[in-house]
């Protein structure tokens, strides 16, 4: 391991007790974690909370075979030692990363592969609320979906972490964006961002998506709700359209009429970021480089924050991401 010298040997991190309420999210001290080979180990500044997070805290979503038990999935700071076959001079670089856990820490380890450059007038925290939703986002919807320019979507949870990413990443690429809410508020800050929302409690989202469409239809649906949302959102397809599930918050079984999918030439498809393999994360790293990390470089693309905690209140984050009033990524901070 090669780094900076003065490092601790133990930290803080959040750890899950047992499976429960957000009570159960409590200070911890670890050893600080060493870096193997391709690795970093990074002085974690700011970590993204994810509802796959409150998930895995309830005890329905297990990290992967490898990965830390502590939640935490994308992190930023500072690299502070490298472990082999990683360049040394990545200590003292800003970066923001895809971490399989262990995000909730003082320090974390990181692959040097899943790793993204930080511009300096890119803050910790907005650093650490872009890469589990920008990682998703685009390699459903851009590339599962291959949506492009001139194209047209519907994406579920319009003010959640991925709803906002998707809206500003559909903008920046000359896509239509519809997304649902659930409230009028959440609608209007959608809207603010650059979607038509729809109220999905006053307003059927199938009749609206065709109302706007002049009953053609979107290119592509990303669902995170599943259940009998499934039916409908094929409903709101254009022949020949994608629908790519990303969760099933609402229901993990659907009803689907297969003969739609044959006459309409409709593709069902979907995908879980977390356990895929290393390899398939760097390769989507280094797309996301190439293709969208000169926006965020130049300042077009940034993360939508409701609100940041220290990491000790990681419980109270958990407890307003629950609440469901927050519009953008809630963000832990560990302040130096
Ligand atoms: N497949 C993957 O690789 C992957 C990666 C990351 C996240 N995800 C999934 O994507 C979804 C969004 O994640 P996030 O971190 O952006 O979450 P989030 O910010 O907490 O947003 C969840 C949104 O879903 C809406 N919703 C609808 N039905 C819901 C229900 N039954 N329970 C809770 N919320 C409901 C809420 O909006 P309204 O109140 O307006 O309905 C809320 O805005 C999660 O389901 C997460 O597990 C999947």
């Amino acid at each position: 391991m090669t780094g900076t010298g003065s490092l601790p040997t133990e930290m803080t991190a959040i750890g899950i007790t047992e499976p429960g309420g957000p009570e159960v999210l409590r200070p911890v001290t670890l050893p600080v974690p060493e870096p193997g080979e391709g690795e970093v180990l990074i002085r974690v500044r700011a970590a993204g909370v994810n509802r796959p997070d409150v998930m895995q805290r309830q005890g329905k979503y297990p990290p992967p075979p490898g990965a830390p038990d502590t939640p935490g999935l994308e992190i930023a700071g500072e690299v502070v030692a490298t472990g082999a076959d990683v360049l040394e001079s990545l200590v003292g670089r800003r970066v923001c990363a895809l971490v399989a856990g262990g995000g909730y820490a003082e320090y974390a380890l990181a692959s040097a592969a899943h790793c993204l450059p930080l511009p300096d007038d890119l803050s910790f925290v907005e650093a650490a609320a872009i890469p589990e939703t920008l990682f998703t986002v685009w390699s459903n919807l851009f590339e599962r979906a291959y949506v492009a320019e001139g194209d047209s979507v519907l994406v579920h949870g319009g003010t959640s972490g991925i709803g906002t990413m998707a809206i500003a990443l559909c903008r920046l690429f000359d896509v239509r964006v519809f997304v649902t809410c659930g409230t009028e508020a959440k609608c209007a800050a959608a809207q603010a961002l650059g979607a038509h929302a729809i109220n999905y409690r006053s307003e059927d989202f199938v009749e609206a998506i065709r109302a706007e469409t002049g009953g053609r239809g979107v290119t592509a649906v990303l669902d995170m709700i599943g259940g009998d949302y499934v039916p409908r959102n094929l409903k709101c397809l254009a022949d020949d359209g994608r629908h790519v599930s990303i969760a099933v918050m609402g229901g993990a079984k659907a009803t689907v009429f297969v003969p739609e999918i044959m006459q309409r030439r409709l593709t069902l498809t979907g995908s879980t970021l977390r356990p895929r393999s290393a390899a398939f994360k760097a390769l989507l790293t280094g797309e996301i480089r190439d293709s969208v990390w000169p926006m965020v470089e130049d300042g077009s693309l940034r993360p939508v924050i409701d609100r940041s905690f220290p990491l000790a209140e990681a419980a109270t984050a958990h407890v307003r991401m629950e609440a469901g009033d927050h519009v953008g990524k809630i963000v832990l901070e560990v302040r130096a």
